[in-house]
């Protein structure tokens, strides 16, 4: 059987970027600051998945969206301006210079009105919001040992009809590494396992970047 994936050279990479991804100057700028930050910047979502999030969110109409782990911001902008009118991000990080950074593009963006970043553990924040006022997108893509976690935090705090993506689920490939017991990777093959298993749920996992996995929630 043919393959039924394209191995993306540097030129086609630039393809999808350039034909997939309409990255404007407040992104493009933020990427570049970022990319200074030195090896760190390899936590910056891509342009193509930062447009399918932007995307995905429109396309179900969200209103309300969550995201652990905001780094400097890239995601969060990509999902606050896909948000319905009166939309609110919560996005939440550890890092408070990270975050610096990602309030400084949020007014440029023109978003910050509708993000509430919340400094400190993510499953602290997600143990601190309510059932009632329930999410419609979910971004995961903070601690990686605690995927499983969030993943149920998420599923808690997620209407019917709500989407989670989750970030990073191949891991660079480690996770088919059998001699890899880091626990990131650990908790990752967990999460993946649990995902396509789980009947809550619709699941798609995609080639796309590090590996993203979307489950909506039935
Ligand atoms: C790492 C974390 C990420 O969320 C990511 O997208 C890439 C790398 C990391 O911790 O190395
Ligand atoms: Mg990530």
């Amino acid at each position: 059987m043919p393959d039924k994936f394209v191995t993306l050279t540097p030129e086609i990479y630039s393809y999808v970027i350039e034909h997939g991804a309409r990255e404007d100057d407040v992104l493009r700028r933020l990427a570049e600051e970022t990319e200074k930050l030195g090896d760190i910047a390899i936590m910056q979502i891509a342009p193509e998945q930062g447009a399918f999030m932007h995307l995905l969110v429109r396309a179900i109409g969200a209103r309300r969206a969550l995201e652990l782990g905001t780094f400097t911001g890239y995601s969060a902008i990509c999902v606050a301006r896909g948000l319905a009118d009166g939309g609110q991000l919560v996005t939440c990080d550890l890092n408070g210079d990270w975050t610096q950074i990602a309030r400084r593009y949020f007014d440029e963006a023109g978003v910050a009105d509708r993000i509430d970043l919340r400094l400190g553990p993510a499953l602290e924040t997600l143990r601190e919001l309510p059932d009632d006022e329930p999410f419609d997108f979910a971004f995961i893509d903070a601690d990686k040992r605690e995927y499983p976690e969030y993943y149920e935090e998420c599923l808690r705090l997620l209407r019917p009809g709500g989407l989670i993506m989750l970030d990073n689920v191949l891991r660079g490939g480690e996770v088919l590494d059998g001699a890899n017991d880091d626990p990131r990777t650990l908790a990752t093959r967990e999460v993946n396992d649990r995902a396509i298993a789980d009947e809550r749920v619709d699941v798609a996992m995609l080639g796309v970047s590090d590996g993203i996995t979307l489950a909506l929630k039935r």
